[in-house]
């Protein structure tokens, strides 16, 4: 069922009109809808059953507390990459024993803090790692589990920024090393490797590049084996794409399908990392235009959520629909390879936001409907990498976020306030006055 729909010429978050939440909440806003969280979890769960999964939902796509609460209620698992994002787990419930800690520069601190926690597996990314985690372990008298983090060198055939599996990559390590790294980890006291983890991108739309790094880890979890480690957990990652066009997300089931006949040659349990393919089209971002501006040929459309509320387009020329919530049909898809925008068409339009720097876009040269002063905009598959990604940039507070269930909303994380922003500075106050 689609989660965001229009009906009766208008937008609706399952049974709520979205106009009405930006009337009750303001904007910019933050849009999501529950059962659409639920249902890309539940289809992981259910399409990779065969392997008894753990679905270690990214936090880092969109970590509110309350999004994490309802995930954990539901069976997920978690993937964090810093203590905080272990600390959310933990005050929203989540289970640290069914939670996967990665990341290229964890500190003592935060292995310590994973440690005592019992989370499921480190992934390890580097040599150095595994020595810090293996002192750091003995000095607590206990022992981590470990998976190390391996570049299989596919090509996902995604973003430049968001490709992480080749062999020239700040992240894990390439095959040599990681079976140099295991044959050493056999004498450490403090280390148990007990999985293999890789993660090759990022909205990979392709469903080869995880047939490729299947069978390679599949291939590798024999050889560690063979080096005398009981390797039970095999940790394939995220990645998976949406859409965010439109006809461009593969279902998840041709991912398993490619992915399966490895997994099953393994004979481990599965892992997996999805952080988009949960959240991404889980919610929308609500705007309100201030003005419309013509400059020169081009005209503009400028509303109040900014870069600061939404990077992706700046920061990746990432595509994001966006249509007026007042309309009588849905946006039209854009098919690959076209970024939509239509130079110089009469109904085109750059959506950019009040922030004082030229990148600052949600999208150029865009056809879109009439539109003017006071009407608002959604901006489609903003639920990851939305909110997480958001900054004070300019002194803007941060939007509000709200979570929907059937017809009933629910605010989960206030507007920030000019108070908020300023509250650490205004700590240090005292100092400025001793003269300092
Ligand atoms: N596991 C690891 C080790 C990762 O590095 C990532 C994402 C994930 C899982 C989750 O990937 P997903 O299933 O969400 O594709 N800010 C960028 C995306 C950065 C992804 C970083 N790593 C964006 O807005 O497109």
């Amino acid at each position: 069922p689609p989660f965001f729909e229009y009906r009766d010429g208008t937008l609706y978050c399952e049974g709520v009109a979205a106009r009405d939440l930006a009337a009750r909440f303001g904007t910019p806003l933050y849009v999501y809808s529950r059962a659409a969280f639920l249902a890309a979890l539940e289809e992981l769960q259910s399409v990779f059953a065969e392997f008894d999964p753990v679905i270690c939902y990214s936090v880092k796509a969109n970590s509110n507390l309350s999004v994490l609460k309802m995930l954990a209620a539901h069976g997920s698992g978690f993937d964090v990459v810093s203590s905080g994002e272990l600390r959310r787990v933990e005050e929203a419930g989540g289970d640290p024993g069914r939670t996967v800690f990665a990341g290229v520069g964890k500190t003592d601190e935060e292995i310590a803090h994973a440690l005592k926690s019992g989370v499921l597996m480190f992934n390890v990314e580097s040599e150095a790692e595994l020595d810090a985690i293996d002192r750091v372990s003995r000095e607590h008298g206990l022992q981590a589990p470990v998976a190390p983090r391996v570049n299989p060198d596919v090509d996902p055939q995604t973003h430049r920024y968001i490709s992480t599996g080749h062999k020239e990559s700040k992240f894990g390590m390439d095959i040599t090393r990681a079976l140099r790294l295991t044959e050493r980890a056999r004498d450490m006291a403090g280390i148990k490797v007990v999985g293999l983890h890789m993660h090759i991108g990022s909205q990979i739309t392709k469903t080869q590049p995880y047939a490729d790094a299947a069978a390679k880890a599949a291939d590798l979890v024999a050889t560690m084996r063979g080096q005398g480690h009981a390797i039970q957990w095999l940790n394939l990652g995220g990645g998976f794409g949406i859409d965010y066009r439109g006809g461009e997300a593969q279902p998840i089931t041709a991912y398993a399908a490619v992915m399966a006949p490895a997994i099953r040659a393994s004979g481990c349990r599965l892992a997996l990392e999805p952080g988009r393919r949960v959240a991404g089209n889980a919610g929308v971002l609500l705007s309100r235009v201030i003005f419309t501006k013509v400059s020169g040929d081009k005209r503009f459309l400028i509303q109040d959520a900014a870069m600061n509320d939404l990077l992706r387009p700046s920061l990746y020329q990432a595509f994001h629909k966006i249509w007026p919530v007042e309309a009588s049909m849905q946006p039209p898809d854009i098919p690959a390879g076209h970024d939509g925008s239509q130079p110089g068409a009469s109904d085109a339009w750059d959506v950019v936001g009040p922030v004082c720097e030229s990148g600052d876009f949600l999208a150029k040269d865009r056809p879109l409907p009439p539109l003017e002063r006071g009407d608002l905009l959604a901006v489609f598959s903003a639920g990851a990498y939305g909110m997480v990604m958001a900054s004070n940039y300019n002194t803007r507070p941060r939007p509000a976020e709200v979570l929907v269930e059937g017809n009933h909303a629910r605010l989960i994380r206030r507007r920030e306030t000019y108070d908020d922003l300023v509250a650490a500075e205004r700590d240090c106050e005292g100092d400025r006055q001793e003269g300092l």
